[in-house]
């Protein structure tokens, strides 16, 4: 008898593991829970952006802006970047996504580190590509010479997270510059700055005059996300390296791809540069305040200067994330091979600081 087809006829996606994807907080009975589990702003947004935002609602019968061209304008005039080299996505998650679009076919190499974040892998197993793991540094920073190490004549797309996500660290330009210098020009070299704010906070470097240098293609993805406090209307954007490759990532992506109630509140955001401030400010001393405590109870983090600190924890990271889970506090774990002991707490408001470290004194024994 004749097989029936598959139910899915694309044999990539058929093939693909179902994404397990962020996890919803529980309503549990401990109120609402402390969510350190996925790098969210824990302010709410500027108040200029709920007020426009709210205006918006007035006239969604409409499309939105499909070329996004206030906000271009404005991201334009703070970065120095040409309009036309500035792709707005609905979160950078988008962008990661259109970045395979742009630059894999079925049997390229990806280049990622590893630990980083998992949107790399899903963007080269969609689209038939083999990612090439290379371990951070100690230090959790990308390992500049094993990236370029790893890159090889089936390289199309190299993925470089600064500061990365879980580890914290961040690149200093001169290491930018490298790999943008060496990267060979057949494949894209994205930079994933979504914590690019944070990086700047900590006294980090610029790295788009280094980009800049680069002969071949390269994009710096930024985000509304994080230090805006914006997570949950998805904003991010591209920075292209050229025209043309600003315009492969128009071609890819869907016409109407930010609704117009993100375009009002990120147009609203982007000009709230105290509120920003405020943010960066507050996650810093709280980041402190984590690590430190982190030490105390006998974990080993990572030096971070983003809103989420990783550690190494005496015991498996399973157990801890469930066991501050029956606590009502949310953190994550990490999910590369070798990190079974590495937990990843998102930076909160200092109640949030209280409850997990409490939590942790409790579940390592260290009261
Ligand atoms: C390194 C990195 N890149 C991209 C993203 C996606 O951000 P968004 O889609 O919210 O802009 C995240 C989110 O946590 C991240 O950590």
């Amino acid at each position: 008898m004749a097989s029936s087809p598959p139910a899915i006829p694309n044999r990539i996606v058929r093939e693909m593991a179902t994404p397990s994807g962020p996890r919803a907080p529980r309503a549990d009975g401990h109120g609402s829970p402390h969510r350190m589990n996925l790098n969210e702003c824990p302010y709410p947004p500027s108040p200029v952006a709920v007020r426009a935002m709210r205006a918006a609602c007035e006239t969604v019968n409409r499309y939105p802006d499909p070329s996004w061209g206030a906000l271009v304008a404005a991201v334009s005039a703070r970065t120095g970047i040409a309009a036309s080299r500035i792709v707005v996505g609905n979160g950078s998650d988008e962008l990661i996504v259109n970045a395979g679009r742009v630059a894999l076919e079925p049997g390229d190499e990806v280049v990622v580190p590893v630990p980083s974040f998992p949107g790399y892998n899903k963007c080269a197993a969609l689209f038939g590509a083999r990612v090439v793991a290379v371990p951070v540094r100690d230090d959790g920073a990308v390992d500049v010479d094993a990236m370029l190490a790893a890159t090889g004549p089936r390289t199309r797309l190299v993925f470089a997270a600064t500061p990365n996500n879980p580890t914290g660290a961040m690149l200093p330009a001169a290491d930018v510059a490298r790999l943008a210098a060496a990267v060979p020009s057949s494949a894209l070299l994205v930079i994933d700055e979504a914590y690019h704010e944070f990086a700047i906070h900590a006294g980090g470097d610029e790295h788009l005059p280094a980009l800049a240098r680069r002969d071949g293609p390269w994009a710096s993805f930024r985000t509304l996300s994080k230090a805006y406090g914006l997570a949950g209307i998805r904003v991010g954007y591209c920075l292209a390296g050229s025209d043309d490759l600003a315009q492969a990532f128009q071609k890819v992506r869907a016409p109407f791809n930010v609704n117009a109630v993100a375009q009002a509140g990120a147009l609203a955001a982007w000009d709230d540069l105290d509120h920003v401030h405020g943010i960066l400010d507050a996650t810093r001393v709280e980041r402190e305040r984590i690590a430190a405590g982190l030490r105390e109870l006998g974990c080993e983090p990572f030096p971070s200067v983003a809103n989420f600190v990783t550690a190494r924890t005496p015991r498996a990271a399973a157990e801890v994330v469930a066991g501050l889970e029956t606590r009502g506090v949310l953190i994550s774990r990490l999910m590369a091979p070798g990190f079974e002991q590495y937990i990843r707490v998102t930076v909160g408001l200092p109640e949030d600081t209280d409850a997990v470290l409490d939590g942790l004194a409790d579940l390592l024994g260290r009261r």
